[in-house]
């Protein structure tokens, strides 16, 4: 029996994980009119097989406008569900791996170029950009076009569209759904008081900045199946004074864990254009730990953790219950098999694969 707290099994909300590596959010900009690709099939399908105790779909938007390009993947009709209904159907065919869906909506920084075409915002009368939303008129950048400020309707619109893509979510047999409020997107730029600058109930203090969000979360909660569970991803900070920061991220946590929410991800900014962020290996898993001081539901760091040791270490000495791995499982995606083999536990593999197992690791490989 391995004593590798990172290859310990967790439970989530009543869903079991089987280790405590889980694979983050990541934008593939290969959708076509929100609709999944084959190219999602290989990357998912690549992924589902890496050992790792959950996968976390990409950014999905709850509707057109709230996707960061016109790449981005959508669950706002019966089509862009039958994208995503084809591609979880081939993966559960060959992996138990659990699926989570990160619901989102870019707010002010959708309408992006891709990012392998320079990123950069386009306005609504280019092709292949439209309106975007927000709390308030301010823009992320002074480049960019202003966003329309959500006025009552529009609330009401957005939180529909989260709600129904929660219905369409259970619909496709989605283990879990992450809520995504962190990097700037339209969530996060309720709370923090840099981007919300309305003088309404959704604006002004921490309790008026967190409504709109946790209005968001309880409209998705109520539309998941109860024995599923709803997580929430926030950035802890926006790294730039009068912000919004961890002191603020633990109240909001403590909120959602009234609510329901059955684990926070902690990652950070995103926000604003003058973020001074000071990047290092597992610099966000300070933020984590002071979110998990304070809720009793697990939590996740993410964030250069690129080696085995260093995420054994996050789970081992308490600072986060798991690990989330974006570049590093790009990089490596059998990340979780190396991982295994140094720490000396066992992993989840293909049967297809188990004759790659090296000699000297007897027991590496179990059978999913
Ligand atoms: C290609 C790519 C796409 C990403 N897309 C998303 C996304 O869809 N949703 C999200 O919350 N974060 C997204 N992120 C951020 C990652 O989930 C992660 O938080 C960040 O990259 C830090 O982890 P890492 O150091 O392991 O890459 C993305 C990151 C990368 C590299």
């Amino acid at each position: 029996m391995s004593k590798s707290h990172l290859f310990s099994p967790i439970n989530v909300g009543g869903l079991e994980l089987a280790n405590r590596i889980v694979i983050a959010p990541m934008c593939q900009y290969s959708a076509e009119d929100g609709r999944m690709t084959d190219w999602h099939m290989m990357h998912l399908g690549q992924l589902s097989h890496s050992g790792a105790g959950l996968l976390t779909i990409e950014a999905t938007a709850v509707e057109p406008a709230g996707r960061i390009t016109a790449g981005d993947v959508g669950l706002w009709d019966d089509a862009t569900q039958a994208a995503i209904a084809a591609v979880v159907a081939s993966i559960r065919r060959w992996s138990s791996m659990p699926l989570a869906i990160q619901l989102a909506h870019a707010g002010r920084k959708a309408s992006c170029d891709l990012p392998w075409q320079g990123g950069a915002q386009l306005p609504p009368d280019h092709g292949r950009g439209w309106q975007t939303f927000g709390p308030s008129t301010v823009p992320f950048s002074p480049k960019d076009n202003p966003p329309v400020a959500l006025d009552e309707a529009g609330l009401e619109r957005v939180k529909n569209a989260f709600e129904q893509a929660a219905r369409r979510s259970a619909r496709l047999g989605f283990d879990a759904i992450q809520v995504h409020a962190a990097h700037g997107y339209l969530l996060h730029s309720f709370l923090s008081p840099l981007s919300n600058q309305r003088n309404d109930e959704y604006g002004g203090s921490l309790e008026n900045r967190m409504r709109f969000p946790l209005e968001v979360f309880e409209a998705v909660r109520a539309a998941f199946p109860a024995d599923r569970p709803v997580t929430l991803r926030v950035s802890a900070t926006d790294w730039i004074e009068g912000g919004w920061d961890v002191t603020q991220t633990i109240a909001l946590a403590q909120a959602l864990e009234e609510r329901g929410c059955a684990a926070i991800n902690v990652s950070s900014g995103g926000l604003h254009v003058d973020q001074q962020i000071p990047i290092s290996p597992s610099y966000q898993v300070p933020l984590a730990r002071k979110v998990k001081e304070a809720v009793t539901i697990p939590v996740v760091a993410v964030g250069l953790i690129t080696e085995p040791e260093q995420a054994e270490a996050v789970v081992a000495t308490g600072d986060a219950d798991m690990i989330g791995l974006a570049r590093t499982i790009l990089y490596d995606p059998r990340w979780p098999w190396h991982a295994a083999a140094k720490l000396q536990a066992s992993v989840e593999a293909p049967p297809q694969y188990w004759r790659s197992q090296p000699s000297g690791l007897r027991g590496l490989f179990k059978p999913s």
